[in-house]
């Protein structure tokens, strides 16, 4: 017999048995607090927490005792640690569960298959509607293994960093998990990158190992991925090994560093030794943006990462065993690290892997998705919905999705109309939406409508409450606590939690200067955030030079640098501006060169195209004006601010502009702004 958790019978009796262990053990222990104990059953042993609120007070103000029974209860430990936590913001030290010896991949494998060896781990929703593909845990256990083998073999050690180069499928998931198994580090980085951004990825990450596949599919559009691969190891003298597998069926050139992946990995064991880590190992760096040209490489490490991504998978969700979890994010993002990877196996969950795009090959791909793989639980980005609603309701009406129960969104903030439209449409008005605030520096959902309460009351476009264990805050610009509701500043977090991200790649300094100098003794996130008359959180934006373009994190010094490369070009200023689909778009003001005697549209295409070659397409310019000189202070500082008011078309509100150098340049800026929209609208 098979039963809906995917399990047969004849585990049945194993998870049986400890289902009625806990709940007698709880009954007891539980008596004062058993509506907090059935709900985190950890929370059984908190002396006095009666009632969710209470949980959430204690998970504060008693965070050492919080996170020492959630770790002892969700994670499987090599060796017990002997030190919960041992930090100091103000320093920029963050070490959690010292002494503490674990593997990560045990956590997200091995245990499950002693439990439930042919649960579903993940799906495979393949660009090719249809056509998914299903792993059980002891499938992906046994991929695992044979993929940690092989890289070991190959001479990948402990302390090692090897760059994935994939889509988003099981290889690369196994890969993540093969580099965890034997210690390596992982560095994804998003296949849409260019051969220029991969190439800085791998040598500031020092890998000497890349993984890729001979060709990405996504959109019913192939991508050249082994290609940008060898264009990127060019100028990347540490790499020594490209392991190649084959997404489609063509072949591609393959050079003596070359290994053909699949046909390696069916020679090695099934077994494969885990390495026992430290719980302040690396597991991985993740490449984002920050407000000056270089990408940051951030740095997660193993357990406190782990047991972040899967309590609040578990709580902001509400994940439940036989759930289906659909998080459409790429791997290449820290979502996907989180909440398609991380969060649900360490859960034991099944989780879907979306390769194709929301509309392809049409705008009820989502939704025909749902229905066909029965998903509990939808996570995407406003950007994605915003589309959608656009097509109209047609293309979600026609599809059964009465297997949802809740509604993520992430990456932005979502504006009122289509949170409304997600929750109306999508959710049939029964799922609970919930807007999910979080970074890659914050390893894990930070703030969120649902995490204490499943039947919290929820106001539409807001991400509302904090995680366990999270303490936020608001700055004035004076760097003072504001303690009152009915506020906005700059957006903080008081204390540290074992998810957040440990240093910055070979750069601890910057680390430092970015996230603990600002406010001493607390953690600056970059954005900012108003606090209602009720105290929930509503996230308004950066307040850093660092856009949001499709829930896309880029800075707009990076692309600056790149459109100051073209020789034509004297210098440039890069804002975000409001955009109907995408949240932000890019608008470039581009001052040229003297005697400079070419087309305007030729030059916007050579530098959407060097913007493309140097970082990524979603980077480029979706508006280029080109300005005889910038707005610039006495002092020649850039005035961004009345950029983006003229890009946002809010001429009313220019503010000051007294410290402006010669304050004619706003009028001529305005008359070619105005000058370029009626260009477009012809
Ligand atoms: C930045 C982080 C976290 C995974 C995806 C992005 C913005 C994120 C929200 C939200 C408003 C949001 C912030 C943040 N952001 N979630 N629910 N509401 N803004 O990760 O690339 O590290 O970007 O995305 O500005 O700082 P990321």
């Amino acid at each position: 017999m098979r039963l809906p958790c995917g399990c047969t019978t004849k585990y049945m009796a194993t998870s049986f048995c400890r289902r009625v262990l806990a709940s007698s053990y709880f009954g007891v222990l539980g008596r004062r607090g058993c509506n907090t104990a059935a709900f985190m059953p950890e929370a059984a042993g908190f002396e006095g927490v009666s009632g969710r609120a209470a949980l959430q007070e204690f998970s504060v103000s008693n965070s050492e005792s919080f996170w020492a029974a959630v770790a002892r209860h969700r994670l499987s430990w090599i060796a017990p640690f002997h030190t919960v936590q041992d930090c100091d913001l103000s320093r920029g030290r963050i070490k959690w569960f010292e002494g503490g010896k674990l593997n990560v991949s045990v956590n997200c494998l091995d245990r499950h298959v002693h439990t439930c060896p042919e649960r579903v781990a993940l799906i495979w929703e393949r660009d090719e509607k249809g056509s998914e593909v299903k792993y059980t845990y002891r499938e992906l256990l046994e991929m695992t293994c044979r993929l940690g083998n092989l890289l070991r073999r190959h001479g990948v050690k402990k302390g090692d960093c090897v760059t994935i180069y994939m889509p988003t499928c099981p290889l690369a998931v196994a890969s993540m998990l093969a580099c965890a198994r034997i210690g390596a580090a992982h560095n994804v980085v998003f296949a849409g990158f260019s051969a220029d951004a991969l190439a800085e990825r791998i040598r500031d990450a020092q890998s000497s190992t890349v993984i890729t596949v001979n060709q990405g599919v996504r959109g019913g559009k192939v991508t050249e991925l082994k290609k940008t691969v060898d264009t990127a190891v060019q100028s990347c003298p540490t790499v020594q090994k490209v392991f190649v597998a084959m997404r489609t069926d063509n072949p591609v050139a393959m050079t003596a560093r070359d290994i053909a992946m699949e046909e390696e990995m069916l020679k090695e064991d099934v077994v494969c030794e885990p390495a026992a880590m430290n719980s302040e190992d690396v597991l991985f760096l993740l490449y984002t943006s920050g407000s000056t040209g270089k990408p940051k490489g951030l740095v997660h490490t193993q357990a406190g990462y782990l047991l972040y991504a899967a309590l609040t998978h578990r709580y902001v969700f509400g994940y439940h065993d036989g759930d289906v979890f659909g998080c459409v994010a790429d791997i290449g993002w820290i979502t996907g690290h989180s909440y398609s990877v991380y969060g649900p196996l360490a859960n034991g969950g099944t989780t879907v892997l979306f390769e194709s795009t929301p509309i392809y090959p049409d705008p009820g791909r989502y939704w025909d998705m749902v229905e066909r793989l029965k998903i509990s639980q939808f996570y995407g980005a406003p950007t994605a919905i915003r589309l959608l609603l656009k097509y109209g309701d047609q293309w979600v009406n026609k599809y059964d999705r009465s297997s949802l129960k809740t509604l993520g969104t992430v990456g932005e903030p979502i504006n009122t109309e289509a949170w409304e439209w997600y929750h109306r449409v999508v959710g049939e008005g029964r799922c609970p939406v919930v807007d999910t605030w979080w970074q890659t520096e914050t390893g894990g959902i930070c703030i969120a409508p649902r995490p204490s309460d499943p039947e919290a009351e929820i106001v539409p476009g807001m991400a509302m409450r904090p995680f366990f264990g999270i303490k936020p805050v608001l700055m004035d610009s004076e760097g003072k606590v504001l303690p009152s509701n009915n506020t906005s500043g700059a957006l903080c977090m008081a204390q540290p939690w074992p998810g957040m991200a440990r240093t910055i790649h070979n750069n601890h300094q910057r680390f430092i200067e970015t996230y603990c100098q600002p406010y001493p003794g607390y953690f600056f996130t970059g954005d900012g955030a108003n606090r209602s008359a009720e105290g929930y959180y509503q996230i308004t934006g950066r307040l850093d030079d660092v856009i949001n373009v499709s829930g896309h994190r880029i800075g707009t010094a990076e692309i600056e640098d790149v459109v100051n490369q073209c020789s034509s070009v004297a210098e440039s200023a890069v804002i975000g501006y409001s955009h109907t689909i995408k949240g932000e778009g890019v608008y470039a003001f581009v001052v040229l060169k003297k005697d400079v005697d070419i087309k305007e549209e030729d030059l916007c295409r050579e530098l959407n195209n060097m913007v493309s070659k140097k970082i990524a397409k979603y980077a480029c310019p979706d508006c280029i004006q080109f300005v005889k000189r910038l707005p610039k202070t006495r002092s020649g500082k850039i005035m961004r601010r009345v950029l983006r008011k003229v890009a946002d078309c809010d001429l009313n509100s220019l503010g000051d502009l007294s410290t402006l150098d010669d304050p004619a340049t706003v009028q001529e800026i305005i008359q070619g702004h105005s000058e370029l929209l009626s260009k477009q609208k012809k």
